[in-house]
Parts: structure tokens; C-alpha cells; sequence
């Protein structure tokens, strides 16, 4: 047989074939991580903006002040693109706010009881910055702290590794703590994973979170009540009028809380309930129905009918805070001039319970010398 007249060399062949996927490649978003500016605290420390953009051109943006996850953008069912996080245009923003939007928290996310615990005999003595109580680590929080910043991409998708060093003492919690929180934008999923590690030279308490206020149908835009939440948790902890747990595990059955099946935000919120009241709406801490701690547990979903956004979380921690934004009232100027009235978003803060170090029969939140604590939280998008 004659050789045909189009064939091509083998070295040809695969020159085309590379030209071609090169050109494949560009015609979509690159996965990229791009570092900005972003302004400096009142004492001079610049801070920076890190943008981590996946191949789909799902992009999340985070500043090393306060570990804070400053937007989110995301696809609607039609493809259009929208910010659905709450937040502020520069540092400025964080460090004069008083929403914690999208900070890292800790030591000790939530509230402590009357800002006191005793850990091996010795009482320790918090801020109280809620009232009587200790709330999201203090005065100045992770928060409002400065982070190290490094790029640790990797083929699982662009990523961020922010590290702050906790002296002993600071904001009255006991032992130097090294908190290392690594943010990753998947590279073959619209999610956001969150790994936090800490390890102590001293017994102390840890409860570390983020603070993320989501509102699917694009920050700025209207309330949340609308919005369909599903809670994999048939217990919750109920809390006294200062929003302290009174120590009880309690199921939602029969009550406004109980969210196994989808249910709006806005269907019950104004029902005639004690929790509700306490809580100035849902401000509590779910007992999710998980299995293990040491894998990822599905543990919420928020969709929002009108956009078609889904947001999934899942998780290794044993509780989430539903917080539905009751004490946003309109007066805080966020990002794009966007305003943020009363409960125009929503916040699913993966934690330990509130208020552990004071009730044995919660799971423990202390970590002593030699302990690596460990915990993963995943906000996983999609539409439908
Ligand atoms: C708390 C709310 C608090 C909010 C801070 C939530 O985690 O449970 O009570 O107001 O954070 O803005």
C-alpha cells in the first residue's frame, strides 16, 4: 500500500496536538493566584489581597488581616457571576467592623460563659466584649491579627497558607498557640476548603472557625428569608437569654429549628418560641448528625430559588452555628456600596459547641502539648 498523501510525521502530529490543547486551554479562565494591595492597619502594616481563581473562573479573594474571605464569586443558573459574600473594600473596613464578615476566629469561636474557664485548676479570666460573656475570641481576635502569608498551590487548586502565632496570655487564653489556616479553591469543583491546624506548648482551649455571611443572590441584594436551608442535625443546644448553652442537647423536633428537610429561612423565624427570642432569630449551635471526626461530614445546604445558587457545606466538626444576620440593620456600608439590612445574609460558622470549656458533657475543645488540632471545612457551590 501507498502511503496516503496527508500523512504527517510523528513529530508533526504531536506538535499539532499540543498547539491545539494550548489553544483549548486558553480559551477558558487559567487557574491562577494574583496578590493586590489592600490597604493598611491604623498602625501602618500593609495587608495584602490574595485572589485564587479556578479553571472554571470561580474566584475567591482573601486578606492576610484577620484571615478574612473578603468576596466569593460564583456562577447563577444562567452562568452570571455574582459576589455572595458580605464584606468591605479595603482593611479599613475589618478593622473598624464589628461583624466579624468572613474573618477567621478563634481562639475561641462563640461565646464564653461570663468570659471565664478553669483548666487544670487554674481559672482563666476573658474580655467580655457581649455583654457578661466572651465572644469570638476577644477584644482583638484572630480577626483582627495580621497573618503570614504563603502561595502553596498545588494540583488539588491555588491556595493559601496564613499563619499567626498566638502568644501565651494573649486576650487572657493560656499557652503560645500556632494557628495555621490553609484556604484552596478546587481546581476541579466551584468549593472553597478550609484546613485549620494548631498545636500549644501550654493546655489551653480551641474553637477556630470562619465567619463567612453568604447571601446567594449576590451581596447587597435583598434579604435571605427566602433562602431554602436544609441542617443535617436532629439536635441543637439550647441557649439562656445571653445566648449561653444551657448545657442541654435538645432535638428540633416539633420546634422552628428543625431544618432536616428544606425549609426557608423566613418560614418560622417570627414564630412564637423561646429559642427564637433569645436569639433575635436563629443564633444557635446545630449537633450535626455526622459519624466520624476524622472524615467530612455533609452538614448543611443553602438555595436560594430565585438564582438557583447551592451552596453545600461539609465538615469534620461536630456543630454549625445557623446565625440568620439578625443584628445586620442596615447601617454598616459594605463593598460596591452595597448597604446590608436586617437579615440580608446568612452565616454556617462549622464549630465546637459555644461555651465548651464550661460543660464537660460537650465535646472537649482543649489541646495540650503534643496535640496537632485539626479540623476541615468545605463550601461546595453548584447550581440547580
Ligand atoms: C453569633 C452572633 C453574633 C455574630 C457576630 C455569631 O456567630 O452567634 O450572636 O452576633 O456572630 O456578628
Amino acid at each position: 500500500m501507498t502511503k496516503s498523501r496527508f500523512t504527517l510525521p510523528a513529530g508533526m502530529l504531536f506538535l499539532v496536538a499540543a498547539t491545539m490543547m494550548v489553544a483549548l486551554a486558553n480559551s477558558k479562565t487559567q487557574s491562577k493566584q494574583e496578590k493586590r494591595p489592600f490597604g493598611k492597619t491604623q498602625d501602618g502594616q500593609p495587608a495584602d489581597l490574595y485572589i485564587l481563581t479556578n479553571n472554571a473562573g470561580f474566584e475567591v479573594a482573601i486578606t492576610n488581616y484577620g484571615g478574612t474571605v473578603v468576596s466569593l464569586k460564583t456562577p447563577d443558573r444562567n452562568g452570571k457571576m455574582a459576589d455572595v459574600i458580605l464584606g468591605y473594600d479595603s482593611v479599613s473596613g475589618y478593622e473598624n467592623g464589628k461583624a466579624y464578615f468572613g474573618g477567621t476566629i478563634g481562639r475561641y469561636g462563640n461565646r464564653i460563659a461570663h468570659g471565664k474557664f478553669i483548666l487544670n485548676g487554674a481559672t482563666y479570666t476573658l474580655a467580655k466584649n457581649d455583654g457578661e460573656n466572651h465572644l469570638h475570641g476577644g477584644l482583638i481576635g484572630f480577626n483582627k491579627r495580621v497573618w503570614n502569608a504563603k502561595d502553596v498551590s498545588s494540583s488539588a487548586g491555588q491556595a493559601l497558607e496564613l499563619s499567626y502565632m498566638s502568644k501565651d496570655g494573649e486576650e487572657g487564653y493560656p499557652g503560645n498557640l500556632s494557628a495555621k489556616v490553609i484556604f484552596t479553591v478546587l481546581a476541579d469543583s466551584n468549593a472553597l476548603k478550609i484546613e485549620y491546624s494548631a498545636t500549644t506548648d501550654k493546655e489551653t482551649v480551641v474553637n477556630l472557625t470562619n465567619h463567612a455571611y453568604f447571601n446567594l443572590a449576590g451581596q447587597g441584594n435583598g434579604n435571605i428569608l427566602g433562602h431554602q436551608l436544609t441542617l443535617h442535625a436532629g439536635k441543637f443546644t439550647p441557649v439562656d437569654a445571653t445566648l449561653i448553652p444551657t448545657g442541654e442537647v435538645r432535638s428540633v423536633r416539633n420546634t422552628p429549628l428543625d431544618f432536616l428537610k428544606p425549609a426557608a429561612i423566613g418560614a418560622r423565624i417570627a414564630q412564637d418560641n423561646e429559642q427564637l427570642t433569645f436569639g433575635k432569630g436563629y443564633d444557635h449551635n446545630w449537633v450535626l448528625d455526622r459519624t466520624s471526626a476524622e472524615v467530612l461530614s455533609v452538614a448543611a445546604e443553602a438555595y436560594d430559588p430565585q438564582s438557583g445558587r447551592v451552596l453545600n457545606v461539609s465538615t469534620t466538626e461536630p456543630g454549625i452555628q445557623f446565625y440568620s444576620g439578625n443584628f445586620l440593620d442596615g447601617t454598616i456600608q459594605g463593598k460596591d456600596g452595597k448597604d446590608y439590612p436586617h437579615r440580608s445574609a446568612f452565616c454556617l460558622e462549622t464549630q465546637h459547641f459555644p461555651d465548651s470549656p464550661n460543660h464537660p458533657n460537650f465535646p472537649s475543645t482543649v489541646l495540650k502539648p503534643g496535640q496537632h488540632f485539626r479540623s476541615t471545612t468545605v463550601y461546595k457551590f453548584s447550581t440547580r
